[in-house]
């Protein structure tokens, strides 16, 4: 039995899907089974916790060979946020798993570090530490900017800063195969595995392929970054904004395992077979 927190998500649902698709049995982990309604075609368990709430997870991951943290605190319902759900929401996981002898497979970011300007970042890096300090087997799974999340944030065209950054995006189903293997194969435990798309694109140019794919003629509009700056003082996801528009995301993969897939992240948005795996 393989758990799954953050199941119900955009890549944990993808996830899922495969694991029963290979005939392994899939334990859901959600705040509200009500958003695994996506999920009701598979033949998986859907169990109710928090993983802020360390009393509540031994229950939700007892009897599992393995557990896939695929959360985040960034954004979502629930007053989240990375400091409580990243940071600490998974050190309350990877105790759980490490008393119970079940291994973690632990979704980080590529870039994850303790002086990085963004606080999700920061606290991956934590999570990161934690599950390497913990005694638990694991694998880290780092990976670079979701595409389908990013075409959905821009269906309005309005880009953060200048829009002249480049960013590496990748396709949420090329994520998905890596975290099946991480999950399925035993070497790779103590492994820090980095996926990441075939190129680097700017939010401009991001935004510009999106018009034009959905047949839209309103011109992309830009919030300034002093704008950015005073939101800045108040909001993560402002000063989150600024990081992307100023700092190295960049990104350049290894040549690939053989099968692994490597999706184009314009053949993502031409072809979004992810969105079959999306609550959204
Ligand atoms: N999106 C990206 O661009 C990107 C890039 C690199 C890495 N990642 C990582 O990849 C993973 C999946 O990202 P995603 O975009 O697919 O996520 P998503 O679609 O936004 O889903 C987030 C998931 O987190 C779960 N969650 C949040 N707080 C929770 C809590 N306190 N207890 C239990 N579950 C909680 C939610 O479950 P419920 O709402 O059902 O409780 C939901 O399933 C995350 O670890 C993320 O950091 C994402």
């Amino acid at each position: 039995m393989i758990a799954i927190a953050g199941g119900t998500g955009r890549l944990g649902s993808l996830v899922a899907r495969r694991l029963t698709e290979r005939g392994l049995e899939v334990r859901v982990i959600t705040r509200d089974p009500a958003r695994a309604g996506h999920l009701r075609e598979l033949p998986v368990q859907i169990v109710t916790a928090d993983i802020r709430d360390r009393l509540g997870i031994p229950a939700a991951i007892a009897g599992t060979t393995t557990v896939i943290s695929a959360v985040h605190g960034f954004a979502g319902p629930g007053k989240v946020s990375p400091e409580s759900v990243d940071r600490a929401g998974n050190a309350n996981l990877i105790d759980a798993a490490a008393e119970l002898g079940v291994d973690v497979i632990l979704m980080s970011v590529v870039g994850a570090s303790p002086e990085h300007p963004i606080e999700l970042f920061r606290a991956k890096h934590a999570a990161e530490r934690h599950l390497i300090n913990s005694g638990a087997a694991w694998t880290i799974v780092r990976a670079t900017a979701f595409v389908e999340l990013w075409s959905e944030i821009l269906r309005k065209p309005i880009v953060f800063g200048n829009g002249e950054n480049p960013i590496n995006f990748v396709s949420v189903n090329d994520v998905a195969a890596v975290v099946e293997r991480a999950t399925l194969e035993q070497n790779q435990r103590s492994r820090v595995i980095e996926v990441g798309g075939p190129r680097n694109l700017t939010f401009n140019e991001l935004a510009s392929i999106l018009r034009h794919a959905r047949g839209e003629s309103a011109k992309v509009r830009h919030i300034p970054r002093p704008v950015l700056h005073v939101a800045a003082r108040f909001s993560s996801q402002a000063r989150a904004a600024i990081a992307m528009d100023t700092i190295d995301m960049t990104f350049t993969p290894r040549p690939p395992r053989p099968g692994q897939p490597v999706t184009d992240p314009l053949d993502a948005l031409e072809h979004p077979a992810a969105r079959t795996g999306n609550r959204g």
